[in-house]
């Protein structure tokens, strides 16, 4: 992210500004973007809801948004007036059509043909069912004809499976083009996610061994400590393959595994993921039970605090087969990655919180030491941690020092925060940011969500249609079902430990 101000005017229209993304992620974003001064000049915040409300209604409550989730901390008074004198309000039934046209009235004012600079970004933090009504609305009011001044921006799921997402990005693509079309996949956003392309295409050194030659496999995992909290009406119908895999998971893998774009471009950068979707190979259903695994967390313990199982959670149905656990072995059939497996995995109340990739390379090709000297300890890997720290670990062997030949494995580390020492934007700033000057790059083009949910439809199916015999089969603060370990255990590997932030150089499980 540039620290340089949009030129244009932008009109930010916020569909649901009075619901909890709009508080928790949404208008705190835009407020710390406010504070670094990186909105333009003249900017304004119409958030709109069903609800009659004065604007200063809407701006306490969007303050006390910010006040609690702000990475900036509650806002000093002067800043937040200044803040809040961009915010305006407009109420408005979503489901009614006549009503896009008061929304027209409101921004262009009666002559809506009167050319005028303004940009204008529709947000939709609004139930998904609205998503099309709301295409619908704006492009039948003429509000989404511009092709460069007017963007529209949407939040997963997007669609439920193949089919609904087809409907809503039908209803999208008919009023709008894909270049107005923004997709958020919060993790594009993040600092570390960009960074696996600065790693791999601005240093010389990662991209020969980058491929089937020097990589045995790699592990991307996502890992929550957290439970389903107030999301169980979404979360029943979601579960973990749709809420996790279907976006971030494929994103991450397609990054690590993209050939080189020929530029930074969202086209470019966007052509080279499709081609990593287009080489997955696809799943069959009859492999669906060895390829892929599911789970549930039973009661068990969160950092010493005793939590519940997820049947057991408010809202959850009794005999619930959502899996809040879900894993995948993928392979990638190309060139570069034919015969190294990607597998993938994610889950609710595991046993840390953390997110990485982990390049996990050959062993050396002859073993030079005695085995009493320890070479058999550890594979060489290459971690790059989402978060809750981000960073790049490489693990290798070295000598222990002594008159002893024995070896011992290290890590060499690379911390973010250590080496920037500035705080770094929350993903929502970044991806608000963007969408802001039309920069699509770190957003999901509608061919690559398309691809993602052709792949994992044969695993829904199957899911569905084979209700869970074992849930809830893990326990709460561990890392996931048995299932999941024989995935991998089926190939003779393990699945790699996540380095934590209280290791020890070297710690493996
Ligand atoms: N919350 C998150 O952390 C999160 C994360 C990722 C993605 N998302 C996605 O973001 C979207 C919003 O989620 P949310 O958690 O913010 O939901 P929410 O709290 O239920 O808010 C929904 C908003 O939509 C408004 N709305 C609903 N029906 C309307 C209608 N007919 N006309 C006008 N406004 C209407 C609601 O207004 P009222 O106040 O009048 O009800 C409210 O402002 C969803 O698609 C969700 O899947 C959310």
């Amino acid at each position: 992210m540039n620290a340089r101000r949009p030129d244009q005017p932008v009109v930010l229209v916020l569909f649901g500004a009075t619901g909890d993304l709009s508080a928790r992620l949404v208008v705190p974003a835009l407020y710390n973007l406010f504070l670094a001064e990186q909105l333009p000049e003249q900017f304004t915040l119409l958030g709109v809801g069903r609800h009659e409300m004065e604007a200063h209604a809407l701006a306490d409550k969007l303050h006390e948004g910010v006040a609690n989730y702000s990475r900036s901390g509650k806002p000093a008074r002067e800043d937040w007036d200044r803040f809040s004198e961009r915010i305006d309000y407009l109420h408005m039934n979503l489901k009614d059509k006549d009503a896009f046209n008061d929304l027209r009235h409101r921004l262009q004012g009666p002559d809506a043909s009167a050319k005028d600079k303004t940009e204008y970004v529709f947000y939709m933090a609004t139930p998904p069912s609205l998503f099309a009504p709301i295409a619908e609305g704006l492009g039948e009011a003429g509000l989404a004809r511009d092709r460069k001044g007017s963007r529209i921006v949407v939040e997963k799921p997007l669609g439920h499976d193949l089919d609904s997402f087809r409907q809503i990005n039908s209803a999208l693509t008919h009023h709008f083009e894909e270049s107005q079309i923004f997709r958020i996949d919060h993790f594009l956003g993040k600092e570390t996610v960009q960074n696996i392309m600065a790693m791999r295409f601005a240093n010389p050194i990662f991209e020969p061994i980058w491929n089937r030659r020097y990589v045995d496999h790699v592990a991307i995992t996502v890992a929550e400590t957290l439970g389903v909290e107030h999301r169980a009406p979404y979360y029943e119908k979601s579960g973990a393959l749709r809420d996790m895999v279907q976006n971030h998971l494929l994103q991450l893998l397609c990054l690590v595994a993209m050939e080189p774009p020929v530029a930074y471009d969202a086209d470019d950068i966007r052509d080279r993921k499709m081609d990593v979707m287009h080489a997955l190979r696809p799943i069959d259903r009859d492999e669906v039970s060895e390829l892929a695994a599911r789970g549930q967390y039973a009661p068990g313990w969160i950092e010493g605090t005793a939590v519940s199982g997820y049947r057991q959670e408010p809202g959850v149905a009794d005999q619930s087969n959502t899996e809040t656990y879900a894993a995948l072995k993928l392979q990638v059939d190309n060139w570069r990655w034919q015969d190294v497996p990607f597998y993938l995995r994610t889950g609710k109340r595991m046993a840390a919180a953390v997110s990485e990739i982990s390049i996990r390379f050959r062993d050396v090709p002859h073993r030079a030491f005695p085995a009493s000297v320890g070479l058999n300890a550890q594979p060489v890997r290459l971690v790059i941690q989402i978060q809750p720290h981000e960073g790049i670990v490489l693990k290798f062997m070295a000598k222990e020092p002594g008159s002893q030949l024995r070896l011992r494995p290290v890590d060499m580390r690379f911390s973010y925060a250590e080496a920037f020492n500035v705080p770094t934007p929350d993903a929502y700033e970044t991806l608000l940011w963007d969408v802001m000057i039309g920069d699509a790059t770190l957003f999901m083009r509608s061919d690559q969500v398309e691809a993602a949910w052709r792949l994992l439809m044969p695993v829904l199916d199957v899911w569905s249609g084979n209700p869970a015999a074992d849930f809830p089969n893990y326990r709460s603060g561990t890392w996931g079902p048995e299932a999941a370990e024989a995935l991998v255990a089926r190939d003779g590997r393990n699945w790699l430990t996540p380095t934590l932030p209280s290791d020890r150089p070297g710690d493996e499980s």
